[in-house]
């Protein structure tokens, strides 16, 4: 894993080309320090899993070409992995490990979804976001209140500290009948009340916990509710929790009481964006006999996870 966080933070989110750029600049690097690092021998690899997509098509076509490159350079197999299926299944390696089938809360800074997994290749969206996703908002409430990008990690921590029932932030479609999120009015609540705190003096350290907390607390109840909601639509019963936010502990913790079924969730260096997640996609696809990659270039800014 090499983060490009200390890239962007600057900037306040991701900037595609200095994504890509940097891309460009690590990948090659990082490949051969894994190998020596692991004393292997490519002659002894099977395949080479990259990303294909969904995402930023510069970033992504850097780590396709890089990939199908190598792994024509070693005369192996290349797969091109979804990279919400290498989130929802990295979940897999852990011990104990889920057994098909599962209901996944996939929530990251892109995605907020609920997928029936019956299997590997096997998913059905029951679930998503309207508008923004459940770290975008994470993200965006954390700029308002001062922390820098991206800010899920810091907010959640900024919680700790704030005292309960001092504000209380809407709870978008909790009760409309269906799985489906929305998270845009909450960030336009938690907007109203900052506007109003600053009017009247510049905001505590207090404040600032107090909002995340409430925030934090909106947020969860709502994942949770959904997460129950598909439960009893589609009459699973284990959860698995993947993606970047799942790495919260308060989300964890509240989903491991609230909820009547076996709750999984990938250890916390697997929640956010990793490397390992990939070659196990891509492992399990592999060993399933999925066709290798044509000889093309093949990266695809936009892939609905039920094609892949
Ligand atoms: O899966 P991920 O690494 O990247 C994407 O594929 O988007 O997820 C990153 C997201 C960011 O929005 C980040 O703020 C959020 O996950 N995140 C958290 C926590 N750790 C990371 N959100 C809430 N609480 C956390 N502890
Ligand atoms: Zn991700």
């Amino acid at each position: 894993m090499y983060s490009q966080i200390a890239v962007h933070a600057p900037h306040g989110g991701v900037v595609p080309e200095l994504a890509s750029r940097d891309h460009a600049i690590r990948l090659l690097p990082m490949v051969s320090e894994l190998l020596s690092n692991a004393k292997w021998d490519p002659t002894t690899l099977s395949g080479v899993a990259f990303t294909r997509g969904p995402g930023l098509i510069g970033a992504l076509m850097v780590g396709a070409t890089i990939g199908r490159t190598l792994a024509y350079m070693w005369n192996i197999p290349a797969i091109g992995v979804h990279h919400l299926e290498a989130h929802l299944l990295v979940v897999c390696l852990e011990d104990p490990a889920p057994a098909f089938p599962f209901l996944a809360l996939l929530v990251s800074g892109g995605h907020t979804l609920l997928i029936e997994v019956s299997g590997v290749g096997h998913y059905r969206v029951v679930g998503e976001s309207l508008d923004d996703a459940a770290g975008e908002a994470f993200d965006k409430t954390a700029k308002l209140l001062g922390l820098p990008y991206p800010g899920g990690a810091a907010l959640s921590r900024l919680a700790e500290q704030g005292r309960p029932d001092r504000v209380v932030f809407p709870r978008p479609r909790l009760h409309a009948p269906d799985c489906d999120f929305s998270f845009s009015g909450l960030k336009t609540a938690v907007n109203q009340y900052w506007k109003q705190l600053c009017a009247e003096g510049i905001p505590t350290a207090q404040d600032k916990a107090d909002i995340a907390l409430a925030f934090e607390q909106a947020v969860i109840d709502v994942l949770v509710a959904k997460v129950k909601r598909a439960l009893a639509d589609t009459g699973l019963s284990r959860v698995v929790l993947a993606g970047g936010v799942s790495a919260n502990q308060r989300l964890r913790g509240v989903m491991r009481h609230a909820i009547v079924a076996e709750v999984f969730y990938p250890r916390l260096e697997w929640c956010t964006d990793n490397g390992a997640m990939v070659a196990y996609a891509g492992y399990l696809r592999l060993s399933r006999g999925a066709m290798p990659e044509p000889l093309g270039i093949r990266a695809e800014a936009r892939w609905p996870l039920e094609a892949c």
